[in-house]
């Protein structure tokens, strides 16, 4: 279980977001990006994968493009279709697992928005999402993604943190009325390249007494740009563009906007993954 099949993580997740990007937001531009995506690949159908609340469907619905999507917690699909309820919108989200949902359609474009890429923890069920997204891609159809690299120094620093050593990230104000603030632990393994830890909500009363806590866990593999580049070659992509941010940034950031194309195919019956045909 992670921290987004938490009920209250994902009736809050729109507010505390919105706080920890205010200052600085890796993700500047991302609604934007995937639009014009969708303007230019979407017009046969497009799936948000790992939806979460909607924040990339919902904004393209609003913009008349015809678009579903799927988040693996139930939790976050709830607070999408909420939240398109109040907008007038109806787009069709469901509660799946990127790595074997099943729909009796094709879709000319995909999208993996804000890291949800990276909540795949093994190289195994990465490929197994590229390849069950590709099923349902039409024959020229587009994956977006995005991934983060490790960067040495972050994550030398978080392979000496421990699971008790949090660290300040955010106050907000929770969906109650009631100030939060947020803590993480995050440790590091660049064995399997997965950081892992918890996130502590802290919530107070209006005198400034604690009066609640949960913690709740998150874990999320880093990936190398050349990792990806060999994963979506096996799986069956071809990279149209990737870059260093949402703006089309072109000079390495460490940060990773893959836009994939299904390429016309690859004969997979050769290869194997730990006695599997992939
Ligand atoms: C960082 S959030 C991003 C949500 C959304 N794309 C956005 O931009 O706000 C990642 C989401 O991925 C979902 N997720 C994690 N693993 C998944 C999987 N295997 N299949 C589908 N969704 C998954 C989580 O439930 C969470 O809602």
């Amino acid at each position: 279980m992670d921290l987004h099949d938490f009920e209250d993580v994902a009736q809050n997740y729109d507010r505390y977001l919105e706080a920890m990007y205010r200052e600085h937001d890796n993700y500047e531009n991302f609604r934007e990006f995937y639009l014009s995506l969708a303007q230019e690949y979407g017009a046969r159908g497009v799936i948000d994968i790992a939806c979460g609340t909607g924040a990339v469907l919902l904004y393209l619905a609003a913009n008349g493009i015809e678009a579903e999507g799927t988040d693996l917690s139930e939790a976050m699909c709830r607070q999408a279709r909420e939240k398109a309820a109040q907008m007038g919108l109806s787009p069709h989200v469901f509660a799946a697992n990127m790595t074997d949902f099943r729909r009796d359609r094709r879709y000319s474009l995909a999208i993996i928005a804000r890291s949800g890429f990276m909540h795949l923890l093994t190289p195994e069920l990465q490929k197994k999402a590229l390849l069950n997204i590709r099923d349902h891609l039409a024959d020229d159809g587009v994956l977006t993604l995005n991934t983060f690299a490790p960067d040495p120094r972050l994550q030398a620093s978080q392979m000496n943190t421990g699971v008790d050593d949090y660290t300040f990230r955010l106050e907000y104000v929770n969906r109650d009325g009631q100030r939060e603030r947020i803590y993480n632990a995050i440790t590091y393994d660049p064995v399997t390249q997965i950081m892992s830890g918890n996130w502590k909500f802290e919530t107070y009363d209006e005198a400034g007494n604690k009066v609640g806590q949960r913690i709740r866990p998150l874990a999320m593999r880093q990936t190398y740009k050349q990792e990806l580049l060999y994963l979506a070659e096996l799986c069956g992509f071809e990279v149209v563009a990737v870059y260093g941010d949402y703006h089309k940034t072109t000079s390495e950031t460490g940060h990773y906007v893959w836009v994939l194309k299904k390429s016309n195919g690859i004969d997979r019956s050769h290869l194997s993954w730990k006695g599997e045909s992939i």
